[in-house]
């Protein structure tokens, strides 16, 4: 996919590269149910591949050595899937799918996998919370694995950048129509770079005519550890969640926070409708599947109600 890249900075104080990452992975699913009965949302496929695994593939580029997962009853699938499958790529070798045995096996090399578990889903900001022991006193990144997104340059490796040159928070953003807007949190910021913004406020799912601005918040984050204490302090929400928009403004009446208008293709994951677009985009953007795509939607029955 041609995405070329605007943000190079350079960095003005080097701090040490971010180790830790977390990714929520306990909620319920519930817009993929029936199936969330029984397999975990983040391990449905685009096209051939986990959701999840973009998400893990792009933290492993971005130098993140610890990945924590955060999971809940039922979906022990997910700590699976990041296991090593020793006999499942012993007999791929013996059969002479060596690619796929390699494939298998890169999947348990990626990084170095924990879990948590949410006993009980109380929003975004309670699953990265319950992350706090494993993460400690530094930096981290959080990846949503239903966002999934691609480009030339991975969107972590962008937000690290932004990262290393302010030495603070930094959120993923990218524009929506007006009308879109109620469906995201929201930055009031002003840019300060190209495609970078330090951030004044942020609101949650605004009505059009009261938003800030048209820039959303996507599922990409840095966050300094002092968003935990901040996430204690947060009280659950009108729907009894703790949001982390809510723990990120406390934090931000601390601390500076950018945002950063990243370059890539971001795919809604969480909805059926977005995991079919996006398959649909991968399968005809890549080359072994281009042709037998374009000919399955050309020979769709569009007449059908
Ligand atoms: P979503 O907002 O998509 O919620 O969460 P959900 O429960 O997965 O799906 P729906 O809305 O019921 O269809 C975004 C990410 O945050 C995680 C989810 O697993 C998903 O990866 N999450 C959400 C948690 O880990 N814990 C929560 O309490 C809520």
């Amino acid at each position: 996919m041609g995405f070329g890249s605007n943000v190079r900075i350079a960095p003005v104080a080097k701090l040490a590269p971010i180790r830790k990452a977390v990714v929520p992975a306990a909620g319920l699913g519930t817009r993929f149910l029936p199936t969330t009965k029984a397999v975990p949302k983040e391990l449905l496929p685009i096209l051939d591949k986990p959701m999840i695994q973009y998400g893990v593939e792009e933290l492993a580029d971005a130098g993140v050595e610890h990945v924590v997962l955060v999971t809940s009853h039922g979906k022990e699938g997910l700590a699976q899937f990041f296991r090593p499958s020793p006999e499942l790529e012993q007999r791929l070798f013996d059969g002479g799918a060596v690619e796929l045995a390699e494939m298998v096996r890169g999947i348990s090399s990626l990084a170095h996998i924990t879990t948590v578990v949410q006993e009980q889903q109380l929003g975004l900001g309670h699953a990265v919370l319950t992350a706090k022991e494993s993460i400690g006193d530094e930096p981290f990144i959080v990846v949503l694995p239903d966002d999934v997104i691609v480009g030339d340059v991975p969107v972590s490796r962008q937000m690290l950048e932004v990262h290393q040159r302010y030495g603070a928070s930094v959120v993923a953003v990218q524009e929506v129509t007006r009308e879109a807007v109620g469906s995201y949190g929201v930055v009031d910021a002003h840019e300060v770079g190209k495609g970078i913004y330090k951030v004044r406020g942020l609101v949650e799912k605004p009505a059009p005519e009261d938003a800030p601005s048209n820039l959303a918040v996507v599922g990409r984050y840095i966050l300094m550890p002092e968003v935990f204490s901040c996430l204690e302090r947060t009280s659950p929400g009108a729907i009894s969640e703790i949001q982390l928009t809510d723990g990120m403004g406390l934090l931000l009446e601390e601390q500076p926070m950018y945002a950063l208008r990243f370059e890539g293709t971001r795919y809604d994951g969480g909805t059926p409708l977005g995991l079919l677009k996006a398959s649909l985009e991968v399968a005809l953007n890549r080359e072994d599947t281009r042709d037998r795509t374009l000919e399955i939607i050309r020979n769709l029955d569009l007449e059908q109600p």
